[in-house]
């Protein structure tokens, strides 16, 4: 009998994509290998190059092949623990800790073992609602807005927690964050972990980018609300190594049987992450002077391209909060809406396809993706298309001593400067065709 394709697809998975990042990048790969210059502000890896002694350290780990403890090897764990007490004030342990295939599986691996209400913002990251799907849960969405810079706060989630009944709950959340660049400070977490302890949530806090908090003062939510908090990270931002693709989760003490039953799911699907960057990685950890000076340098650069494209935004009219930390920002082309309209525009998707046809500048839309409204005008904007390299060997020859030169995001990270300006120019060129009719 003819096997009817849709029927192989669970039907909550119905229109089921891969991620549409990754798909943009590899179309934006291609017309850059035939010669088009892009500005490819869709993308959000790390555009820095990773340590020298990362680099030793994974060459002399070369001939490490065993099979490793499912958990990660100890000498990791325990870096891991001592990274994040130099870093956070944390004091954590490492048998609370596990090592994966970078932390996006073991997010996956966690809602696959999670019996209870999930609940995630609005916007956010774009892997975590079909995360939640793929493993079986149909996510509570809690929107936030521009005037809290995109935070969720104290009343709208204690509505929606309110709204669920179920025993146990999981709320996901970025910080700093993808895609809004928004962080949440001490007075913050304050006021959210009464809401969180009252309904005893378990928050699974993505803190990837906490060491690109460009304050230099990453607050983790593990300080405030010890118990509930899992708090996960890695190696892909901070530390430049995303397809080493390693990450970890810190599960608090009281959770050991969800980190039990992860540690089985690891156990039965990837087994244990890579064995030599599990070496390179212990070495990659320590903290040592070199390795808060790159950070550092990382920090004040990606704060200046950030400031740059904020300030040139906002200069024409275009709506955005300054991005505090990582990569990214958010901002609503709402100035342009009614020149869009015109050329029968509605969408942010219809706007970034015309924005790439108009000018080459990739971006992606917010829309659904990003759990946002069809036609609100919001977009990804990710500030890393640069040569790292460059970048950071100029930050370097200027020391940290000295603030960085005014002209240095035109000079060292032209590539985003010029996608900036061509976005600058677009919306001027929006806004004029308007009044001139
Ligand atoms: C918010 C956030 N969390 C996690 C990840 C992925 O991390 P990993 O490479 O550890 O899987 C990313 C990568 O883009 C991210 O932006």
């Amino acid at each position: 009998m003819a096997r009817k394709n849709e029927d192989l697809i669970r039907s909550n998975l119905c229109g089921y994509a891969p991620t549409a990042n990754l798909m943009l990048n590899e179309k934006i790969k291609e017309l850059t290998a035939s010669g088009k210059t892009v500005y490819h502000l869709a993308f959000g890896q790390s555009p820095f190059p990773i340590t020298e002694l990362a680099k030793c350290s994974l060459s002399q780990n070369a001939d490490k092949t065993d099979y490793l403890p499912v958990a990660g090897i100890k000498e990791l764990r325990k870096a891991i623990c001592e990274f994040h007490r130099e870093f956070d004030g944390l004091d954590v342990k490492a048998e609370d800790v596990i090592v994966g295939p970078g932390s996006k599986e073991l997010f996956f691996l966690f809602l696959c073992v999670f019996n209870g209400d999930v609940f995630v913002l609005s916007p956010t990251w774009i892997t975590f609602l079909p995360q939640a799907r793929l493993a079986g849960h149909e996510p509570t969405v809690i929107t936030t807005e521009y005037r809290h810079d995109w935070r969720v706060t104290s009343d709208n989630l204690e509505r929606a927690l309110n709204k669920s009944s179920a025993k146990n709950k999981v709320l996901i959340l970025v910080n700093p964050d993808n895609p809004t660049g928004t962080v949440y400070t001490e007075d913050h977490w304050k006021e959210l972990v009464e809401v969180l302890r009252k309904h005893n949530v378990i928050v699974l806090s993505d803190e990837i980018y906490g060491c690109l908090n460009f304050s230099g003062n990453h607050c983790s939510l593990a300080k405030f609300y010890p118990e509930g908090t899992i708090l996960s990270s890695g190696l892909s931002k901070w530390a430049s190594a995303g397809g080493w693709r390693l990450g970890y989760h810190i599960y608090p003490p009281m959770l050991r049987s969800l980190l039990d039953a992860v540690k089985s799911a690891a156990s039965h699907t990837y087994s244990c992450a890579s064995a030599p960057i599990q070496y390179a990685a212990v070495s990659y950890l320590r903290v040592n002077d070199e390795t808060k000076a790159y950070i550092s340098h990382l920090r004040r650069i990606l704060a200046a391209v950030g400031s740059y494209c904020h300030h040139h935004l906002t200069e024409v009219g275009v709506k955005a909060v300054k991005p505090s930390g990582g990569f990214y920002m958010f901002p609503d082309f709402e100035v342009v809406r009614c020149a869009l309209a015109k050329r029968g525009i509605t969408t942010a998707q219809q706007m970034c396809d015309t924005v790439f046809e108009d000018v080459a500048v990739a971006l992606m839309p917010g829309g659904p993706s990003f759990l946002r409204p069809v036609q609100e005008l919001t977009v990804r904007l990710c500030f890393v298309n640069f040569d790292g390299s460059v970048a950071l060997k100029a930050s370097e020859a200027c020391g940290l001593k000295k603030p960085l030169p005014d002209d240095f995001v035109e000079k060292y990270c032209e590539l985003t400067a010029s996608g900036i300006q061509a976005l600058k120019n677009w919306v001027l060129c929006q806004k004029s065709s308007v009044s001139h009719t």
